[in-house]
C-alpha cells in the first residue's frame, strides 16, 4: 500500500463528497456544512474555472477541513492543484503517466478504476486503493464483489450513483474503504444557501456508517 494511504485519510468519516463548485463563497459555506455534520474531507472537482481558487480558499477559511482535487486527467493539473494547496489527490481515471505524476507528490492518492486490467495497472505501481467509477453504471457492488474475489489485496471507493440508500450494500462488503459521492451537496441546496441541509444530510450519512461499523 502507498503511504500516506487514502484510507487512514478517510478511516474517521469514510465519505468524500465530490464538490462542484461554481464560486469561492460557495465553497467555503459547503465545506463549513459538510465539517459541521461530522465529514472531514472533501473533494473539490476540477470542473468549474474557479476550482483551484475554491481550494486555496477553503484551506486559509477552513482549515479544519481537509481539501483535495478530483477530476484530475493531466500531470499539470497535478502540479497546479498541490500549488493551490490540494491535501490529497483524486482522478476518475488510471494511465501509468498520470498516476506517476500522482505519486510523485507524497500525497494520499485515489485513481478510478472499473476492469481488472485497469487494477493490474494500479498494482503495477503500487497502488492498492482506487475509485470505483462510476459505481452504479458499472454494476455497483456486484461488480466490486467479483473484482474484490480475484484482486484480494485491493480496496475500493464506489463513487457515481452512491447514496443515503444504497451505502449500506457497499459498506457491506470488506473490500469498500469508503464512498465517494454528491449527494449531501445537492444543487438546490447550494443554489438556496441552505448550508443547514446539507449539515443534516451530512450528519444522516455519518450516522448511517456508524451504525454500520464502519467509522474509526
Ligand atoms: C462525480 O464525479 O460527479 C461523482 O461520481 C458524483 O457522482 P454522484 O453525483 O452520482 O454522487
Amino acid at each position: 500500500m502507498l503511504k500516506p494511504s487514502f484510507s487512514d485519510l478517510v478511516k474517521n468519516s469514510p465519505i468524500l463528497p465530490v464538490l462542484h463548485m461554481e464560486s469561492i463563497e460557495e465553497a467555503v459555506h459547503v465545506s463549513r456544512a459538510l465539517y459541521k455534520g461530522g465529514i472531514t474531507c472533501a473533494e473539490i472537482v476540477l470542473r468549474s474555472p474557479v476550482a483551484l481558487d475554491c481550494i486555496k480558499a477553503v484551506r486559509k477559511q477552513v482549515p479544519e477541513m481537509t481539501v483535495g482535487v478530483g477530476t484530475l486527467t493531466t500531470p499539470k493539473q497535478v502540479i497546479d492543484s498541490v500549488a493551490a494547496g490540494a491535501q490529497f489527490l483524486v482522478s476518475p481515471s488510471l494511465t501509468r503517466t498520470l498516476a506517476t505524476a500522482m505519486i510523485k507528490t507524497g500525497l494520499p492518492m485515489l485513481p478510478g478504476t472499473v476492469s481488472p486490467s485497469e487494477i493490474t495497472q494500479a498494482l503495477e505501481l503500487g497502488i492498492t486503493e482506487v475509485k470505483f467509477f462510476p459505481a452504479e453504471q458499472y454494476g455497483g457492488i456486484k461488480t466490486i464483489k467479483a473484482l474484490a474475489s480475484v484482486f484480494s489485496q485491493v480496496k475500493f471507493c464506489p463513487t457515481g450513483g452512491v447514496s443515503l440508500d444504497n451505502l449500506g450494500e457497499y459498506f457491506a462488503n470488506d473490500s469498500i474503504f469508503a464512498v465517494g459521492g454528491s449527494w449531501m451537496v445537492p444543487k438546490d441546496l447550494i443554489a438556496n444557501k441552505d448550508w443547514d441541509a446539507i449539515t443534516l444530510l451530512s450528519e444522516q450519512a455519518i450516522a448511517a456508517i456508524h451504525k454500520l461499523g464502519r467509522c474509526a
